[in-house]
């Protein structure tokens, strides 16, 4: 298969497609998934967590996550290959283009990722101005868990929907390409992705996302501790790694996973 590219994930949006997406922080992973058809491979600063142990993503530098991008940027023939701007990368404008940098020269990463939003819209607008192109991030922001106070659903009422709705709208407009919902409820990320031209990836988010995102040891049941409700192990009665990878694959494009019992 000829490589995707970003605007080949917008025009997936258009026709309908769903797009398919999971973490990788390593060569070995990557190419597996690439090979079973995810069109996006996020190195995401998860990796602090399922790699590192940490109980958050906060401790990740930018070296470890240039390294790990570059390790997973080995394994991709075909995805759309993206990486995390982790904690305190991006901010402000010249630190966010310097971090950037890097993770597009130094990893070969095609796209970049921040959480938050209508305070990210200068960064974005300044990413954009450099032709990087941007995954922004709303919802449940695991850089923001002190002030947040833990990994708990967002958009629950309805002035912090209205906030999440008008941010995501503000983002689009800046330039960002895409956009990460991460736990909020399902109708809310329905009527975010029904109003943005640009897609919508899912996690915790319900089915109507445009592309649906797993932190890969989570969706292969080896996460150490609970597993979230929004995830799901597709290990368990597939055969094998590869196995899984392509279940859920076939599982997103058919709209299948995920499940009401996977959303809020
Ligand atoms: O770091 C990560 O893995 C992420 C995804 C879960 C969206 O940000
Ligand atoms: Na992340």
């Amino acid at each position: 298969d000829k490589p995707l590219t970003i605007p080949a994930l917008l025009a997936m949006k258009a026709r309908g497609e769903k797009i398919a997406t999971l973490t990788a922080y390593d060569a070995a992973f990557a190419a597996v998934m690439d090979a079973a058809g995810v069109d996006l491979i996020l190195v995401g600063d998860s990796l602090g967590m399922v790699v590192q142990g940490h109980s958050g993503t906060l401790p990740v530098t930018l070296d470890q996550m240039v390294y790990h991008a570059a390790c997973a940027a080995r394994g991709v023939r075909r995805a759309v290959l993206a990486a995390d701007l982790p904690f305190m990368s991006y901010a402000s404008i010249g630190q966010a283009l310097d971090s950037a940098a890097r993770l597009v020269r130094e990893a070969g990463v095609q796209m970049v990722k921040l959480e938050g939003g209508r305070k990210r819209l200068e960064v974005v607008r300044a990413l954009a101005g450099e032709d990087i192109p941007v995954c922004a991030h709303l919802g449940l922001l695991p850089q923001s868990v002190h002030k947040l106070g833990g990994y708990l659903v967002q958009g629950r009422d309805e002035r912090a929907a209205q906030t999440l709705l008008e941010d995501a709208i503000l983002l689009q407009e800046a330039g960002a390409n895409l956009l990460v919902l991460e736990c909020i409820p399902a109708a809310l990320a329905g009527e975010i992705t029904a109003a943005l031209s640009i897609p919508t990836i899912g996690i915790g988010a319900g089915p109507a996302c445009d592309g649906q995102i797993l932190v890969c040891y989570d969706m292969l049941g080896i996460t150490p501790g609970h597993r979230p409700k929004f995830s799901k192990d597709f290990l368990a009665g597939a055969d094998g790694v590869a196995g899984a990878v392509r279940c859920y694959v076939a599982e997103v494009r058919e709209g299948r996973f995920p499940g009401p019992e996977h959303s809020f």
